[in-house]
């Protein structure tokens, strides 16, 4: 009979995900309860050929799954039993569920890890793409959503490349602290049986084995840690989203998105809408508050386990599953995308973007900054009284202000601009170029 409210305890409609990693861990489990002479060889084999089949029947959907058994651990367990009978009642020797599934937890993480990482190379490889093939396109950069100075746009993707290169470098720290195995902690205090720790986590390519029993099975900090990396990550993507939002919009108009990335209104027959960029921002939210909510879990905790600790999983797999799918999504949308230098080319050629550079080449001639500064200010201010643009006006009408303005801004334009910008981590073209092979570079050495 199933236990009253047992809906309630159970957590096998999502754990079930952990089958492989549980299956993996109770071979290695066994197969070292066998080297160490606790139980027999013919016992672990009889073991390691029922959760075999179990696997099999789990793989091609045949599994008994009874909600009642609570979880993933327990319907393994159980099926076992009708398999080889009481054999596997040895199998649980010098384990408890709470190391187990502590163990199971940071298996499936670490692929987690690992697959996020190659999306995130995948998405990194297709913004280093796209800014090879619009290289040398000039657009405006903006601070505070205005126009500011020009770029070019292969510096602006390259942004993105330095914010995702980040998340794999903590997405690279956050496996080194989950690769340690809790198994051999048993329920809190270790177990009193000769087993052989560094045996089973060889097996489970385990870097190391924890240090504390107690910690080991009541710690969930590399769950946070990749939360709190995809929270980073969900941010990058999200203010990515954000920037095709608005380029795609006909007042930028900078970019088309593949119409396999937007969806038409269902009255507005003119509409193309960047769906998929606005759910991206919206799901970094759920991602974010995947993240609040285990903290929150884990605050009031006392040592050691506490049943509490289940809910770590559903909030988990729902990170990685946005995640992972956000990325995919990304690197399509980035590969497929079109810049409309059309409407690239006179934005970056609005002439009051290059004012920095008029004051730059008034202290070419011997202004100080903050005298060029504020000759350049005063021009821009006759010339919107004016209704005109800076490279419209005549500078040479205005040598009351300087004495070295005359013609006009012919010689200062975005190519100028950008090609002036010529230092480290600046937007001139060699440099960005230069910037691309190391990207590039970055990439190889990676997957290499
Ligand atoms: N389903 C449980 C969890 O995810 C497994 C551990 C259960 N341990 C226990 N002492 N009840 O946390």
């Amino acid at each position: 009979m199933p236990k009253k409210h047992s809906l309630y305890t159970s957590s096998i409609h999502y754990d079930h995900r952990l089958y492989m990693k549980d299956i993996e861990g109770s071979i290695a489990h066994a197969r070292m309860l066998a080297k160490q002479g606790i139980i027999a060889e013919k016992e672990f084999d009889d073991i390691q050929k029922g959760l075999k089949e179990i696997l099999s029947e789990i793989e091609n959907s045949s599994f008994p799954w009874k909600q009642e058994l609570e979880d993933i651990h327990m319907n393994i367990e159980s099926r076992l039993f009708e398999k080889i009978g009481d054999t596997a009642g040895k199998l649980h020797t010098g384990r408890s569920r709470n190391d187990q599934v502590a163990t199971d937890m940071r298996m499936y993480t670490k692929d987690a890890i690992l697959e996020t990482i190659h999306k995130i190379r995948s998405l990194q490889e297709s913004l280093l793409n796209k800014a090879e093939q619009y290289l040398e396109v000039i657009l405006p950069g903006y601070t505070h959503l205005q126009r500011a100075q020009p770029v070019l746009l292969s510096h602006h993707m390259l942004a993105y490349f330095y914010m995702f290169e980040r998340d794999v470098e903590r997405l690279q720290e956050c496996f080194r602290r989950t690769d340690v195995m809790p198994l051999g902690s048993g329920a809190l205090a270790g177990v009193p049986y000769p087993i052989d720790r560094n045996f089973t986590a060889d097996q489970l390519g385990f870097n190391s084995i924890s240090n504390n029993s107690m910690d080991a099975v009541s710690d969930r900090d590399f769950l946070l840690d990749f939360h709190s990396s995809a929270s980073i990550c969900m941010m990058h993507l999200s203010r990515m989203a954000e920037e095709i939002v608005l380029w795609s919009s006909q007042e930028f108009g900078f970019i088309d998105i593949d119409s396999n990335y937007t969806t038409g209104s269902s009255i507005m027959p003119q509409k193309k809408n960047p769906d998929f960029a606005e759910l991206a921002r919206g799901k970094t939210g759920r991602v974010y508050g995947n993240l609040i909510g285990l903290l929150t879990v884990l605050k009031g905790l006392p040592l050691t386990y506490n049943r509490d600790l289940q809910e770590d999983k559903e909030s988990f797999f729902d990170t990685f599953d946005t995640i992972r799918n956000t990325l995919d999504v990304f690197s399509g949308m980035i590969s497929t995308m079109k810049v409309n230098t059309d409407k690239t080319l006179p934005a970056a050629e609005d002439s009051n973007i290059l004012a920095t550079d008029l004051a730059d080449y008034l202290v070419s001639k011997g202004e100080t900054f903050r005298k060029a500064h504020g000759i350049v200010s005063e021009l821009i201010n006759i010339a919107s009284s004016r209704k005109i643009s800076l490279g419209e006006m005549d500078l040479g009408e205005h040598i009351d202000l300087s004495p070295h303005l005359e013609g006009n801004m012919k010689h200062i334009t975005a190519e100028s601009s950008v090609a002036n910008r010529d230092v480290p981590g600046g937007t001139n073209p060699t440099r960005v170029k230069k910037s691309l092979d190391e990207a590039r570079s970055i990439l190889r050495s990676d997957i290499g």
